[in-house]
């Protein structure tokens, strides 16, 4: 008996791997955490499986089904939003199989941030002007934040910044970021990428609070960043002509000549 456990998307029910999909199919439990994971997915799990909506359950309970699968020796397919090495709350569940010497596996999943970037059609790193996406959030009831971990200090670097959990918490945000991006600085929002009804608001810091005004305040991705609207942005080296490199080897003196034999 093995628990898998399945990054199961931004919320498009194609947006699963196939080695999701297959572990989904072959397991006679599956637990999903809450209203993330479109009905869909659950589509995939077989015949008569047992199905959970893990969302009002504690983690003693969650473990309590496991453990129940466990001894019914059935694998068990556990499915959280997005990729499930951010905010999936995969590691204290982890912690608890390890004690238990209960086996399990992990299938990464299209985190959400990519599917926000992929609905606003842009590349988050862009040569010489941003090299770095911090995935970060606001505090919230449940989570306090590290000390350092401040979205002043992340403003700092200038790099792309993926605000998860925060929609609600948009004027601080704003409060925080304007003094090192300026008020012009791009900001876009996107709720629900992927799903049938995401909607996505594009503004600068001084004009998203009021662009935003009586849209939902859950479940979308607050993305900032010069590369959001980026159009002078250099070609990146990789495949300019003359680069010499492993795979296009400029001349017969390239050092990487005879590496594609
Ligand atoms: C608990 S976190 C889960 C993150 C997830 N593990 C991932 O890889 O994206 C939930 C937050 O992720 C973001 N999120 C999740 N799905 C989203 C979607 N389809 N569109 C926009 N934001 C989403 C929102 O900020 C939401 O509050």
């Amino acid at each position: 008996m093995t628990v898998h456990f399945i990054g199961a998307g931004p919320g498009a029910p194609d947006l699963l791997t196939l080695r999701g999909r297959d572990r989904i199919a072959g397991s006679p439990v599956c637990l999903y955490a809450g209203s993330l994971i479109p009905t869909a997915m659950l589509d995939h799990c077989p015949p008569g499986a047992r199905i959970v909506n893990t969302a009002p359950l504690s983690l003693d309970q969650i473990i309590g089904e496991i453990q129940t699968a466990h001894d019914a020796g059935q694998d068990v397919a556990r499915l959280h939003s997005g990729d499930l090495s951010i905010w999936s709350a995969m590691g204290e569940q982890l912690r608890r199989l390890r004690d238990l010497d209960i086996p399990f596996t992990i299938t990464p999943g299209v985190p959400a941030f990519a599917a926000a970037a992929a609905a606003l059609e842009v590349e988050l790193t862009l040569p010489e002007l941003v090299q770095s996406v911090v995935l970060t959030r606001t505090p919230g009831r449940a989570s306090t934040m590290p000390a350092a971990e401040t979205l002043t200090a992340f403003a700092a670097t200038g790099a792309t910044l993926a605000i998860h959990l925060s929609v609600h918490n948009l004027a601080q945000v704003v409060a925080d970021l304007t003094p090192s991006y300026g008020p012009e600085c791009p900001v876009a929002i996107v709720w629900r990428a992927s799903w049938p009804d995401q909607q996505i608001e594009r503004a600068t810091l001084a004009t998203i609070a009021q662009a935003i005004e009586g849209k939902p305040d859950r479940t979308a991705l607050i993305l900032v960043g010069k590369a959001l609207a980026a159009e002078n942005f250099v070609e990146s080296s990789l495949y300019a002509t003359g680069y010499d490199r492993r795979f296009r080897p400029q001349s017969a003196d390239s050092k990487f000549a005879g590496d594609l034999a």
